[in-house]
């Protein structure tokens, strides 16, 4: 099947990186957010990106023009209708999964493809909500999403071929590159990353290194882009923590547990980044 008109459920870092890149790549997108204030704050960010690419002299001022003509911000889910692929990228709660896919699948028409970018929930829970599982799989992007090239394409039980072979191709022409991961949590990225990050948390918390020095080993080591504290405080604390509980919870081996400093740090409110504050500070 085709993919013309996509559609994007929440406008927030990730919904709004996932919107521009579709826009960007000729896609006809719908972005929901679920009232002005977040929508602006969205496409709010959108337009900040594509103006610093024309900054830059990496987009045309013109062409900056055309991609926010290609996108359609709204607070109306019934706005999805046309929609070919809709991608949810709301905040990791089973059940406003559940209903986001239970409204889509009464919008949208019945062919299109309804995706998740869920970082480690159960897809095929969200599937099932639906009168279509075989057209329900995970679309899982990284931040900056403009910017990271991957795409992780979550398969479940009843994903059917011609719905990984849609998404897989779809992938392409947002000129990501595509792996395909079972619905199992944490797919293949988070279920290697998460327990790398909490392992650099826990030498942290037993004064192996200072933060710096942990950081720089990995970044000069290993020619990793940031190391795993400053990656941590990027993802957002609060996200690794839910990741980490969600896994654990699953699994039941204890390299998935949160450490203790984790737990403590969210509960004080230092989410990293985002808050201003995490493993570093910043203005
Ligand atoms: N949005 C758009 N573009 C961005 C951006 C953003 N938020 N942040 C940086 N960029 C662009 C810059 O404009 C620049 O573009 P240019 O090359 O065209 O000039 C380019 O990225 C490089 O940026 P900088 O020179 O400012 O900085 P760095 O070279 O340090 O790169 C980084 C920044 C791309 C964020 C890099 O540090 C990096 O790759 N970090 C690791 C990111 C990562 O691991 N992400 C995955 C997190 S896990 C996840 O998302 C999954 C979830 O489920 C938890």
């Amino acid at each position: 099947m085709e993919i013309k008109k996509v559609g994007v459920v929440g406008c927030g870092l990730m919904g709004s990186g996932i919107a521009q890149v579709c826009a960007q790549s000729g896609f006809q997108t719908v972005v929901s957010e679920i009232n002005d204030d977040l929508l602006n704050k969205g496409m709010g960010m959108i337009k900040k990106n594509l103006s610093r690419s024309v900054e830059k002299g990496k987009l045309a001022a013109q062409e900056k023009d055309a991609i926010l003509g290609r996108l359609k911000a709204t607070t109306k889910m019934a706005d999805f209708a046309g929609c070919d692929l809709v991608m949810e990228v709301v905040v990791e709660n089973m059940e406003l999964k559940k209903k986001i896919f239970a409204d889509l699948d009464k919008i949208c028409p019945p062919q299109a493809i309804l995706a998740s970018n869920t970082s480690c929930l159960s897809v095929m829970d969200m599937a099932m909500a639906t009168k279509r599982p075989d057209k329900v799989l995970g679309m899982h992007f990284f931040n900056p999403v403009p910017v990271m090239k991957l795409l992780e394409l979550v398969k479940t039980i009843a994903s059917s071929e011609e719905t990984v072979n849609a998404a897989k191709a779809f992938g392409k022409s947002i000129d990501k590159t595509v792996v395909v991961a079972q619905d199992l949590p944490g797919f293949v990225v988070n279920r290697l990353l998460t327990p790398y990050l909490f392992d650099a948390i826990r030498m942290l918390e037993a004064g192996v290194a200072t933060r710096e020095d942990i950081d720089q080993g990995m970044v000069l080591g290993c020619n990793h882009p940031m190391g795993p504290l400053t990656l941590s405080d990027f993802i957002g604390l609060d996200t690794i923590y839910f990741i980490a509980n969600n896994m654990y919870e699953e699994f039941k081996e204890p390299k998935f547990a949160p450490p203790m400093l984790l737990k403590k740090m969210v509960a004080a409110g230092r989410l990293g980044r985002k808050s201003g504050r995490g493993f570093y500070e910043y203005k």
